[in-house]
């Protein structure tokens, strides 16, 4: 990027934290979401990195730590610059793949360290992942935004008897067809839902109104 751009790309960031979640939250194609977090990369974690500010990392792992060995096989789909990969190595986790369309994005959390590897996918469409590569998916922060297809390959990529783990804006399972991909694989006799956490405010201090709930599934088969 050149300085103008850089300039440029700056000027059109909004300036507070939470005009930037909502700038971001409110892209109106896949390709703008993307171009978005792009620019977000550089102040992410400034504006939601703190664990008080945004829970759902840390409680995903809580519960990833309750379903899974340490050496599990991780996919964290949609890792974003990585506080979903860095929580999940602050519970004991030390076989972690993060996997994200945004360059930027992924570039800061491959500068952590935590991840055997970072891919820059688009899981709007099937990766180039192979069947049955991770014990486990875990994917936090994205349902309302990555497309519901994700779920097909999340269940694909993930050895019968792992987990899918769910960071999950429910809202957003039901509305972005989420549900109805589920519904599928349940009755193909592929996907159970084996816990759902209690309701909490993902964001508290950005947007105490963004409510989650952890999900835990098995790939049956
Ligand atoms: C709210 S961030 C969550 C990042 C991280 N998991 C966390 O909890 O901080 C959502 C992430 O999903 C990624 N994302 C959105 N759509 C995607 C897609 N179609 N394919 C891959 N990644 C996508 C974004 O680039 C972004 O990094």
């Amino acid at each position: 990027m050149s300085s103008r751009d850089q300039r440029d790309a700056a000027n059109e960031l909004p300036n507070q934290p939470a005009a930037r979640l909502a700038w971001v939250i409110q892209a109106p194609t896949q390709q703008e979401l993307k171009r978005r977090y792009d620019l977000w990369a550089r102040c992410y974690d400034a504006d939601i990195g703190q664990p008080e500010d945004y829970l759902a990392p840390l409680e995903t792992a809580k519960v990833a730590k309750v379903h899974l060995r340490p050496n599990a096989r991780i996919l964290d789909a949609g890792a974003g610059t990585g506080l979903s990969g860095q929580a999940l190595q602050g519970a004991g986790f030390t076989d972690l793949t993060g996997l994200d369309f945004a360059r930027d994005m992924l570039a800061a959390a491959a500068a952590k360290g935590i991840y055997k590897e970072t891919i820059v996918a688009d899981l709007s469409q099937q990766t180039a992942l192979e069947d049955h590569a991770f014990d486990a998916v875990v994917t936090v922060g994205t349902t309302s935004q990555i497309p519901a297809e994700s779920l097909r390959d999340y269940v694909r990529v993930t050895q019968p008897g792992g987990k899918v783990i769910v960071a999950n804006w429910v809202e957003a399972w039901v509305e972005r067809g989420y549900a109805a991909i589920q519904a599928d694989f349940e009755r193909q006799g592929r996907l159970a839902l084996i816990e759902k956490g209690e309701p909490f405010a993902a964001l508290p201090t950005t947007d105490p109104e963004i409510i989650y709930e952890i999900w835990v599934f098995e790939v049956l088969r």
